[in-house]
């Protein structure tokens, strides 16, 4: 069973085949959840190969925000198949 693991929150949450991110609201804050504020930005520290791919809305809110790290991504935005380990940013 994948897990996907919160850093900073020393939380980790066991899922069947995939889960949304957005239901981890728990752990991670989340504002608009449509990919315009930023506040549920998140860093992959391992598995992004197991993340959904980047959307178009996370390239050009973190093009605005000047971040360009392919580790980073809009929680509201994606998607885990597998395991993963992510750091929450704000
Ligand atoms: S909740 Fe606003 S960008 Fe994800």
């Amino acid at each position: 069973m994948p897990t996907l693991k919160f850093v900073s929150a020393d939380e980790k949450v066991d899922f069947e085949d995939y889960v949304d991110l957005t239901d981890m609201d728990d752990i991670i804050t989340f504002g608009c959840r449509s990919g315009s504020c930023g506040i549920c930005a998140v860093r992959i520290v391992s598995g992004a190969e197991n993340l959904s791919p980047r959307t178009s809305r996370e390239d050009s809110l973190f093009e605005l925000l000047g971040e360009d790290s392919p580790a980073m991504r809009l929680a509201c935005q994606s998607r885990a198949y597998g395991d993963a380990v992510l750091d929450e940013v704000n």
